[in-house]
């Protein structure tokens, strides 16, 4: 069983949007950064929890917008809470790596923090087919740091603890490397350190 599917939404949910880690704000306002930048018609977001960052998509004027999480129940909150805010919206519980997990190639496919829980160069070869030709692929990647834990302490790190024993952060220049492998090239490439000390690699490819 994969761990991520014993993971209380609330738990995760609470540790991402407390002050000292932020990843949540982060995460959501790369995501829509990038959006703006691209103006793509169609999103897909894989490892979307439960919808982090889906207000702001809403906001870019996307209608078409495609959700992949492993963890069903994370998938059922983010269909509850935006199902009636697109006009297409698709919500799908499955594990992205698997080549049953198919849905039409978008202009625009984002995924942060999902890599370290993956085998990276599949998510990635599946990323490039899931995108269309001359579309966009944004990634958040975490950095390794030697002085903080790869999961920040807090009061939910006894549940997402459990984490740890799939986790395994990603060499920013493999990543890029694997990538450009499967056809994208780099439209840009930043380390982004957040107030917590951590840094993250954020990359946006385009499909050659
Ligand atoms: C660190 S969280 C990032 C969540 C989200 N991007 C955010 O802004 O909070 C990783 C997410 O990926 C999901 N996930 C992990 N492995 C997956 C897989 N193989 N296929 C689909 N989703 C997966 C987890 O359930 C979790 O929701």
């Amino acid at each position: 069983m994969n761990p991520w599917t014993t993971i209380p939404l609330n738990d995760y949910e609470s540790h991402m949007n407390l002050p000292e880690i932020g990843q949540a704000e982060f995460l959501a306002g790369t995501m829509v950064a990038m959006i703006q930048t691209i103006s793509p018609e169609s999103v897909a977001v894989i490892g979307c929890a439960g919808g982090n960052g889906f207000d702001q998509i809403k906001e870019c004027g996307v209608e078409h917008l495609i959700g992949i999480d492993i963890n069903n129940d994370f998938c059922d909150v983010a269909f509850d809470r935006y199902g009636e805010t697109f006009d297409h919206l698709e919500i799908m519980t499955a594990d992205f790596c698997d080549e049953s997990c198919q849905f039409d190639p978008v202009d625009f496919l984002f995924a942060g923090l999902l890599f370290e829980y993956v085998d990276c160069e599949t998510a990635i070869k599946r990323c490039s087919e899931q995108v269309v030709s001359g579309g966009y692929f944004g990634a958040v990647i975490q950095l390794h740091c030697e002085t903080m834990a790869e999961i920040s302490p807090s009061p939910f790190t006894e549940t997402l603890g459990v984490l740890s024993s799939i986790m395994t952060l990603v060499d920013p220049q493999f990543f890029e490397q694997i990538a450009c492998d499967y056809g994208f090239t780099v439209v840009s490439n930043q380390t982004v350190e957040l107030i917590s000390g951590k840094s993250f690699q954020v990359f946006l490819f385009q499909n050659r």
